[in-house]
């Protein structure tokens, strides 16, 4: 589907509103489409624009303060293990995203504009078209919406005082044993040890 209007109808029947950041997997391209990057990304819809804001210390914040990213792919999908690869190991993430699989809808973008914050770059994103992916729709569990959660406040660690970090620390603690509760699977398993383990080594 490639009716601007039609676009964003169906963005909003997907959950995307103005008030409220969805969060996505970004795949950001440079001018000739070549992959720059990607990353979990919050977006909000803003007078027909994906609303993104995109923080200091991260590479794609550099990569856009360069002018280098001028389109992409949001990614929607529900799969906790598709935001871990992002952050975690990118090419595998790349590469499920560019063969298109691993994405419940995929939305191309052109970048429309970026703003220089002092804490990050605005970026407010044209969507093109809208793909729908996925057939079969999945089931809710209580363990992939844990892990997003945990890598939520993973991400958050380097930029905060050694007091958010205890608090945010003990919400990744949560997160991790609420996913040993929810799921057997080894893949959210393995997942949340890779979790646990950041915490002990390298701020992520
Ligand atoms: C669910 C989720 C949503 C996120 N949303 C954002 C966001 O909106 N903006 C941002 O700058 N970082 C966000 N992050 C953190 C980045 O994705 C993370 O720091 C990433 O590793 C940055 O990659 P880069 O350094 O390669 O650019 C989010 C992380 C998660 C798990």
């Amino acid at each position: 589907m490639s009716d601007e209007k039609a676009v964003i109808k169906l963005l909003r029947r997907m959950g995307f509103t103005s008030n409220t950041f969805l969060e996505t997997i970004a795949l950001v391209l440079n001018g000739e489409g070549n992959v720059v990057n990607v990353l979990p990304l919050g977006i909000k819809l803003s007078r027909g624009r994906l609303y993104a804001r995109v923080f200091k210390g991260s590479r794609t914040y550099e990569a856009l303060k360069k002018g280098v990213i001028r389109r992409g792919v949001i990614c929607i999908t529900q799969d906790a293990k598709l935001f871990y690869l992002s952050i975690f190991k990118k090419n595998e993430a790349i590469e499920a995203i560019t063969e298109e699989s691993a994405c419940d809808a995929a939305v191309d973008f052109n970048v429309d504009s970026i703003h220089m914050g002092k804490e990050y770059i605005a970026i407010y994103l044209k969507p093109i078209a809208i793909r729908m992916l996925r057939k079969i729709p999945r089931g809710f569990s209580r363990a992939p919406a844990l892990i997003i959660e945990a890598l939520v406040w993973l991400t958050k660690l380097p930029y905060v005082d050694e007091i958010k970090r205890r608090e945010y620390i003990s919400y990744i603690r949560y997160c991790i044993e609420g996913i040993y509760r929810s799921s057997k699977s080894r893949v959210y398993r393995n997942i949340a040890k890779e979790i646990y383990e950041a915490l002990h080594t390298k701020a992520t």
